[in-house]
């Protein structure tokens, strides 16, 4: 997978040069770009917010950089290149195959987005090219994302009900959500399965030696040996955990069995608690 971040901040960024996802950009699992919003100025002071038409608190990112940007990323050229021309550009990324619909992905964060979730994690995660833009200040003219809907597949994305200063965080809290589902990735794809939001239910809890830890002792169950038992102790604890704690999760799930639901309706009434 290709992502690209613009940003005014690219050293934000250097985080995702860690770890995992690290290892997944020198494995050549993941082509990480990060642009320099800036690269794409061209006046003395690299200018790349003005006031806003109407008046109100603030500054609004400008148009032209943000064209120049993604113009560059979705043709490959270098920003003086793309300064110096025509500005149309055919919709198809020119490194490779076109995603999302047939044009790159291109993600706005922004608090006023639909709200990011596992489920958009995988859809993104099957896709062939990202491309992160990282506002900053109000936000940025509308026109540029108005015009980017052309060439991309225009995504506006909140990672919560929150503000934040700007995009970077919330890119790199959906890069790493995305990219640690690419086939890979994760060294061991099991770990994958039972993760808290991967089947809609939160994680049941886990413990490592010793058995006894201050007076604390790990649940006998998961000593027995009886690997039915205790998977069916997890799934338990998972359901009353997130009917005891994201409630909302639970009426999205519609395949709840028997036993699922009998585990419920005990918890509910107060009679019985696996977690006792
Ligand atoms: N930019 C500012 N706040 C944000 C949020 N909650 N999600 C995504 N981008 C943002």
């Amino acid at each position: 997978m290709k992502i690209d971040v613009v940003s005014i901040f690219p050293e934000y960024l250097a985080g995702l040069q860690l770890s995992l996802i690290g290892k997944a950009v020198d494995q050549g699992l993941l082509d990480l770009s990060v642009h320099d919003l800036r690269d794409f100025t061209f006046d003395r002071h690299n200018t790349v917010d003005d006031s806003p038409y109407g008046g109100g608190a603030g500054m609004v990112m400008k148009a032209e950089p943000w064209a120049l940007a993604l113009e560059h990323i979705l043709g490959g050229k270098s920003p003086e290149t793309v300064r110096g021309e025509e500005h149309t550009v055919s919709g198809n990324s020119a490194e490779g195959e076109p995603a999302g619909n047939g044009k790159p992905i291109l993600i706005v964060p922004s608090p006023a987005g639909p709200v990011f979730n596992q489920r958009i994690a995988e859809e993104l995660s099957n896709a062939d090219h990202l491309v992160f833009a990282c506002g900053r200040y109000e936000g940025i003219d509308q026109r540029v994302i108005d015009w980017s809907a052309q060439h991309f597949d225009l995504r506006p994305m909140s990672i919560g009900d929150y503000v934040l200063n700007g995009g970077e965080v919330a890119s790199m809290v959906m890069i790493e959500a995305v990219s640690r589902l690419i086939p890979g990735v994760i060294g061991n794809p099991e770990s994958l399965t039972e993760e808290s939001h991967e089947d809609g239910l939160l994680e049941y809890p886990i413990y490592t030696k010793p058995a006894s830890w201050r007076d604390r002792d790990v649940p006998e169950i998961l000593l027995s040996g009886n690997h039915g038992a205790i998977a069916r102790w997890r799934r338990d604890w998972r359901l009353e955990r997130t009917a005891e704690i994201r409630p909302d999760l639970l009426a999205e799930l519609h395949d709840l069995d028997k036993h699922d639901r009998s585990v419920l309706d005990r918890f509910e009434s107060g009679d019985e608690s696996v977690k006792e």
